[in-house]
C-alpha cells in the first residue's frame, strides 16, 4: 500500500518527508518521490526501487522548501518507473499531487482530458487528478486550490487519499479522503503541520493528530487548519493524543521490526490487559464497547470477520466467546462475507478484527453488517482507523505500532482482546459464576510472565531453523483451540520465507493430506499437555511412520514427547484457553529465523503490504 507524507512549516521539508517515508517503508512499495516549493518554484525528485535510491538522488541534487509532499508507490496502474512515481505535476507546472487508491474511472477521464489537449507523461491513473485540478483552477475556482481540488475529486470514482499543493498558494496543503484507500492523518505541530497516511511517519514530530473520515478534506497551513465535508460543510474533528512513543516505531537493537515485535509481546499483552480487568471481582472493564446487559442478553449470534492472521485470531476467539458467554460464533473471511447474503439482524453482533483498521475486505464486511442493522464492534490496533470510527463499539489492541508486515504482537493482542470480550459477555449475560470469572481473570494476569518465559527459547529456535531452512514444504498440525495456531504458524512461515506451508486440523490428516508426508516434509505439531495430547502423540507417530521430520511444540516437563518427535520446543504450562498465545510464539520465531537463514526481506516480504486497501 502506498505511503504519503506532507509538511508545511519553517523547516526544510525535504528531510522531514524522506524520514517520514522511511517509517512507512513497511507498507511495501516499488518507487518513491518528493516535491517541495521554494521561491514560487516546484522542485521534484523521484526514483524507482527502495527509498535509498531517492535519498541518493536528492543528495546529488538537493531540493529545499518549507512546504512539500512525498510518496512511496505500490504500483497498480503503470509499471514501477520514475515517470510513474508520485508526485505528479500539472501541465502548467502549477500543481503537484500524491495519491493512494485507484481512480476506477481514470480511462474515461484520461480520454476527456486528452481531448482537451492534456499531454500525459505517465501510465498512472493518478495523473488525471492533477490535470483535473489544473482544469478547475483555471475554470471556475479562480485558482483557489481548495475549491479546484474539491471540484476535481467529485469526478473520481473509487477510494482515495490525496494531498495537493500549488506554487500559486505555497502557504497551504490540501488533503482529501474518499473511501478506504488508507488513512489521512493531520499532525498538529508548533508553527508547523504534517499530513501522513499513517501515524509512524510523523509521530516523532507530534502526538496530536486528526484523522479525516471518508468524503472529508482539509486545508492546512503552518499554523492553522480547517476540515470540511466535500460539499463544504465545516467540521470540528476530534484531536487525538497518540500514546505511542516514537521509539516503539523504531527497530532499536533488533535486526528487524518483526523480531522486535515478537519480543515486545510480554509488554504489549500487559498493555492490552492494563486497566481492563478487576481481578477481585473477576470482571472485564470494556466501556468502549458501549454495551448494556440488556443488549448483551438479547444477542443471538456473533459473526467475526477478518483477513489473514486476524482471521486466525478470530478462530481462537470463537472458543472464548462460546465457552464463556454461551453465544454462537461464526468466523468468516472479510473477503467472502459480503458475497454470502449473511443471515444477520439487529440481534446479531459483527466483530471485525483488523490491526490496521483499513483492510478494505474487512471494511466491506462491516458495511454489509451495518446495512443489516447488526451491532458493529471492532478490535483494532491503529487509533483513529476507519474500522474504529464506523463501529458501535471497539476494543483497541494497545500493542503499539506494528511495523513488520508479518503480524505478531497484534495477533496475540487481538486474542487477549477476545478473551476479555468473552469474559465481559459472560458477565453481562450471567453465564459465568463469580468463581469462574475470578479464575479466568487470574489466568489472564499470569499470561505476560508466561509469554516472557516462552521468548527465552529463541537461541534454541534459531539453531533449529538452521537445520530446517532448506526444506521447501512444511505441514503445521494442531487440534481444538490450537488448530488456528497451526494455520497461523504456516502463514508466518510462507509469507516471510516464501516456503510453501499448510496448516491443518490434525484429525484431518488421515482423510488425505497424510499422503504428503515423507522425509522431505517437516511436520510441526502443537502437542501441549491438554485434553487432546494423546491424539497429537498418535499424530506424531503416524508422521514418523512415514519418514516425516517432526517438530513438536510441547509443555515444559513433558519428557515423553522427546521419545516421539525429532525436535521439541517447549512452552510453559498455561491455562488451556490461553495456550494459543504461548504456542504461537515459537512458531513466530521459527518462521523469523528460517527467513533470516534464507536471506529473505523479513520486514518487507515481496508482493505483500502491511495493510491491504485494494480488493
Ligand atoms: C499477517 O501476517 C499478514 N500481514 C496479513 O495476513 C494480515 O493479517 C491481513 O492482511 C489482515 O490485516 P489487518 O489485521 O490489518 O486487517
Amino acid at each position: 500500500m502506498c505511503g504519503i507524507v506532507g509538511y508545511i512549516g519553517s523547516q526544510n521539508a525535504t528531510p522531514i518527508i524522506l524520514d517520514g517515508l522511511g517509517r512507512l517503508e513497511y507498507r511495501g512499495y516499488d518507487s518513491a518521490g518528493v516535491a517541495v516549493i521554494h521561491d514560487g518554484q516546484i522542485s521534484l525528485r523521484r526514483d524507482v526501487g527502495k527509498l535509498i535510491n531517492l535519498r541518493r538522488r536528492v543528495e546529488a541534487d538537493p531540493i529545499y522548501g518549507s512546504i512539500g509532499i512525498g510518496h512511496t508507490r505500490w504500483a497498480t496502474h503503470g509499471v514501477p518507473a520514475e515517470r510513474n512515481a508520485h508526485p505528479h505535476i500539472s501541465m502548467d507546472g502549477e500543481y503537484v499531487v500524491v495519491h493512494n487508491g485507484i481512480v476506477e474511472n481514470y480511462l474515461e477521464l484520461k480520454d476527456e482530458l486528452a481531448a482537451e489537449g492534456v499531454e500525459f507523461k505517465s501510465e498512472t491513473d493518478t495523473e488525471v487528478i492533477v490535470h483535473l485540478i489544473e482544469r478547475f483552477a483555471q475554470n471556475g475556482a479562480n485558482h483557489n486550490l481548495t475549491e479546484a481540488t474539491r471540484k476535481a475529486v467529485q469526478l473520481l470514482r473509487g477510494a482515495h487519499a490525496i494531498v495537493v499543493m500549488s506554487r500559486r498558494q505555497p502557504d497551504e496543503l490540501v488533503a482529501v479522503r474518499i473511501g478506504n484507500a488508507g488513512g489521512v492523518a493531520l499532525g498538529l505541530g508548533e508553527g508547523e503541520n504534517f499530513v501522513a497516511s499513517d501515524i509512524p511517519a510523523i509521530l516523532e514530530h507530534t502526538r496530536r493528530m486528526i484523522f479525516l473520515e471518508t468524503r472529508q478534506m482539509a486545508t492546512v497551513s503552518a499554523t492553522a487548519y480547517r476540515v470540511q465535508t466535500l460539499d463544504g460543510q465545516p467540521l470540528q474533528p476530534e484531536i487525538h493524543d497518540i500514546a505511542w512513543d516514537p521509539v516503539s516505531a523504531a527497530k532499536g537493537e533488533f535486526k528487524h521490526f518483526m523480531q522486535k515485535e515478537i519480543f515486545e509481546q510480554a509488554r504489549s499483552i500487559t498493555d492490552t490487559i492494563r486497566g481492563r480487568v478487576d481481578f477481585e471481582r473477576g470482571e472485564a472493564l470494556l466501556a468502549d464497547l458501549n454495551l448494556t446487559p440488556e443488549k448483551a442478553q438479547a444477542l443471538t449470534r456473533l459473526v467475526t470477520v477478518a483477513c489473514g492472521t486476524s482471521y486466525y485470531s478470530g478462530l481462537v476467539g470463537k472458543f472464548y466467546i462460546e465457552h464463556m458467554a454461551r453465544l454462537n460464533v461464526e468466523v468468516d473471511y472479510g473477503s467472502e462475507y459480503r458475497y454470502r447474503d449473511p443471515i444477520i439482524d439487529e440481534r446479531s453482533a459483527v466483530l471485525a478484527i483488523t490491526q490496521s483498521g483499513e483492510t478494505v475486505d474487512t471494511l466491506a464486511a462491516m458495511e454489509e453488517a451495518h446495512q443489516k442493522q447488526a451491532t458493529l464492534w471492532s478490535i483494532v490496533n491503529s487509533m483513529g482507523s476507519q474500522a474504529m470510527r464506523i463501529s458501535d463499539g471497539y476494543l483497541t489492541m494497545n500493542a503499539g505500532p506494528e511495523i513488520g508486515v508479518a503480524s505478531t504482537k497484534a495477533f496475540t493482542a487481538s486474542i487477549v482482546d477476545q478473551y476479555l470480550l468473552g469474559l465481559y459477555l459472560g458477565q453481562l449475560r450471567g453465564t459465568l459464576t463469580l468463581e469462574q470469572r475470578r479464575q479466568y481473570a487470574y489466568d489472564l494476569g499470569r499470561l505476560p510472565d508466561l509469554v516472557g518465559r516462552t521468548l527465552e527459547a529463541e537461541p534454541k529456535i534459531k539453531a533449529l531453523a538452521g537445520q530446517l531452512y532448506h526444506y521447501t514444504d512444511f505441514l503445521f498440525l494442531g487440534r481444538g483451540i490450537n488448530y488456528p495456531i497451526a494455520l497461523e504458524g504456516a502463514l508466518k512461515l510462507k509469507e516471510i520465507s516464501y516456503i510453501h506451508a499448510e496448516g491443518y486440523p490434525a484429525g484431518e490428516m488421515k482423510h488425505g493430506p497424510i499422503a504428503l508426508i515423507d522425509e522431505d516434509m517437516p511436520v510441526v505439531c502443537i502437542a501441549l499437555k491438554d485434553n487432546l495430547y494423546e491424539k497429537m502423540i498418535s499424530q506424531i507417530e503416524q508422521a514418523k511412520a512415514r519418514g516425516g521430520v517432526v517438530i513438536a511444540i510441547a509443555t515444559e516437563g513433558d519428557t515423553f514427547i522427546q521419545t516421539k518427535a525429532d525436535h521439541v520446543l517447549y512452552v510453559p504450562e498455561t491455562a488451556p484457553l490461553l495456550s494459543p498465545v504461548v504456542a504461537v510464539i515459537p512458531l513466530q520465531m521459527l518462521a523469523y529465523h528460517i527467513a533470516v537463514w534464507r536471506g529473505a526481506d523479513v520486514d518487507q516480504p515481496r508482493n505483500l503490504a502491511k495493510s491491504v486497501t485494494v480488493e
